[in-house]
């Protein structure tokens, strides 16, 4: 499996749709291969099942390690709660973030779509992954849609957090983001407000509306939108941007679009179905590790086996 993803990732395709767990495909990948990795994981891990609440007491014969290397015993107390939760998808994710930051190029950037309760952890482990001075931006991605509640401020925005490889050599083309209109054009004058503004790091944007055409029926589906956006600014053209919980295959649409290639992967047979759905019209795309279902005949040869 190593050759082949190491030849194919760097290779001619143009796009790769992965149907494996996202860690044994990022393991077999070379160091420093990929421009632009945007991931959008779940809440919910396939480890979901063994989800646990516990409780810790210090015992020198415990089962964890703490602070300063005091040991802890481990008591489940039910089966589900807050704590677990948390420490259960940090697990998840330490050794994927680990591989994230391994295969991406010196130029190279993450973008991490995370939910507003989990960014905080997710910023402590970046950090401690990449480094504080490798944080670039965490960019607001605000929405208007849904039921309000009246007990909160109705929660209506994801996080994104932004870390990059090397903060003193990172790609970023301002230029090739799409600009947006101005909210008081009238105060910068018909030549500014003709050309539009940069966007900043709170983005507006609707969530991908329930039947437009975009719509896949894949849940939580995310607009190619912001998806173009992060790959006009974070990658050059002909990179290559990989996504590693990759659904609906939103980041390979986007790239396929804007001339990048990509690398799309989900350990979810009903993902990697819609994304050949999705993908049917492009040329050069190859499917590893399943077999799509009603592609033409001719791009179906490009199917291969997982090893
Ligand atoms: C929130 S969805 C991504 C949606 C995507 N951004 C889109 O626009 O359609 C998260 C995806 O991660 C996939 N996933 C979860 N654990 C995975 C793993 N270990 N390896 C690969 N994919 C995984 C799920 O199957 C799911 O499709």
């Amino acid at each position: 499996m190593k050759d082949e993803f190491v030849t194919t990732a760097l290779g001619s395709a143009l796009g790769q749709v992965v149907l494996a767990d996202n860690l044994a495909v990022l393991r077999d990948l070379a160091d420093e291969s990929i421009d632009l990795i945007y991931v959008d994981p779940p809440f919910n891990t396939g480890r979901r099942q063994v989800l646990r609440r516990i409780r810790t007491v210090r015992d020198e014969e415990g089962d964890r390690t703490g602070f300063q290397g005091q040991r802890y015993r481990t008591i489940r107390v039910g089966e589900s709660g807050y704590l677990d939760i948390y420490d259960d998808y940090l697990d998840f994710l330490e050794p994927r973030l680990r591989e994230f930051q391994r295969v991406l190029k010196r130029t190279g950037s993450l973008y991490f779509h995370v939910d507003y309760r989990e960014v905080h952890y997710c910023k402590v482990l970046l950090d401690a992954i990449f480094g504080r001075d490798c944080f670039l931006n965490e960019v607001i991605w605000a929405y208007d849609y849904g039921a309000r509640t009246k007990s909160k401020w109705p929660p209506k925005h994801d996080n994104i957090l932004v870390f990059v490889k090397d903060p003193e050599e990172y790609y970023f083309d301002a230029e090739a983001v799409e600009r947006i209109p101005y909210m008081a054009p009238g105060l910068v004058g018909p030549e500014k407000a003709a050309r539009g503004k940069l966007p900043t790091d709170t983005w507006w944007h609707t969530i991908v509306p329930t039947n437009g055409a975009e719509r896949t029926g894949y849940p939580n589906q995310k607009p190619l939108g912001i998806l173009r956006r992060i790959i006009q600014a974070s990658s050059p053209p002909g990179g290559l941007v990989a996504d590693f919980f990759a659904g609906s295959g939103t980041a390979g649409a986007a790239s396929y679009e804007l001339g990048r290639r990509f690398l799309m992967v989900d350990n979810n047979p009903e993902a990697v179905e819609v994304m050949a759905r999705r993908f049917a019209a492009m040329v050069g795309v190859e499917y590893i590790g399943f077999e799509p279902r009603g592609l033409p005949t001719c791009q179906r040869q490009l199917f291969a086996p997982l090893p």
